[in-house]
């Protein structure tokens, strides 16, 4: 078993991160009119928030993870149509033309290889007018502690350090837009849409995280 699979097999995160990601739903609300009757493909849902918030919403919804206890805990409870199966290795396992793919904080788990063939296999599982919108993380950087009362101080941007936030036993990797967006054009692709966003992650704004969503429609 490689670390990715190892890390994710078992791993519980029990009950926290339950909500549905706010900055995900902004952008899917510019992206689709309504998601009534859309179906639609999370890879990588974990406690399963945003897929039930799409549920919520009237979507069809289907999910896979590589997580077995991520699958048993939405299965057992709210009748969402998920499988165990590894992205970028096995092919999607449902026979569904989908409006929506996608996948948030996932596809940094992926290798290079893997990431093309999610991009080819996805492509193949959307419809005419289908999305695939991928999130990762670009950046984590260490900037120079502010006063709170000072206006922001975007010098500091371009003095930051790189240095990650996650604990490291995570197997996350910062992932290149201009590599994944060749990735996604050679599997037939093409950038929509993107969406950027600095966000500070401790208690005095020294450790902010870059993240970037990239949404493609095919050629
Ligand atoms: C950091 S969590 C993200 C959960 C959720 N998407 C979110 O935004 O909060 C990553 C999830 O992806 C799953 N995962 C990692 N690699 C995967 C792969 N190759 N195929 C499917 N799921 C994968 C993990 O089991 C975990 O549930």
């Amino acid at each position: 078993m490689d670390r990715v699979a190892e890390y994710w097999t078992n791993l519980d995160l029990g009950e926290t991160y339950k909500v549905p990601n706010v900055s995900l739903f902004r952008l899917l609300g510019s992206l689709i009119d309504t998601f009534k009757d859309k179906k639609i493909l999370e890879i990588g849902f974990m406690q399963g928030a945003d897929l039930l918030e799409c549920k919520k919403r009237g979507a069809n919804v289907y999910g896979i993870d590589i997580n077995p206890i991520a699958v048993s805990k939405i299965e057992q409870k709210n009748q969402v149509k998920v499988k165990l199966s590894r992205c970028g290795v096995d092919p999607i396992p449902f026979d569904v033309s989908f409006e929506l793919i996608y996948s948030r904080d996932t596809i940094y788990y992926l290798k290079d290889k893997e990431i093309e063939f999610f991009f080819t296999d996805a492509s193949k599982k959307i419809n005419f007018n289908g999305l695939i919108v991928i999130q990762f993380i670009e950046k984590d950087i260490y900037v120079k502690k502010q006063h709170p009362e000072e206006e922001f101080d975007f010098n500091r941007l371009s003095n930051a350090k790189l240095k990650p936030i996650f604990e490291k036993e995570n197997p996350i990797r910062f992932l290149s837009s201009k590599e994944l967006i060749i990735k996604a054009e050679k599997a037939g692709l093409k950038l929509f849409a993107t969406k950027r966003m600095l966000q500070s992650y401790d208690l005095d704004e020294e450790r902010f995280r870059l993240d970037r969503y990239l949404v493609f429609k095919k050629k």
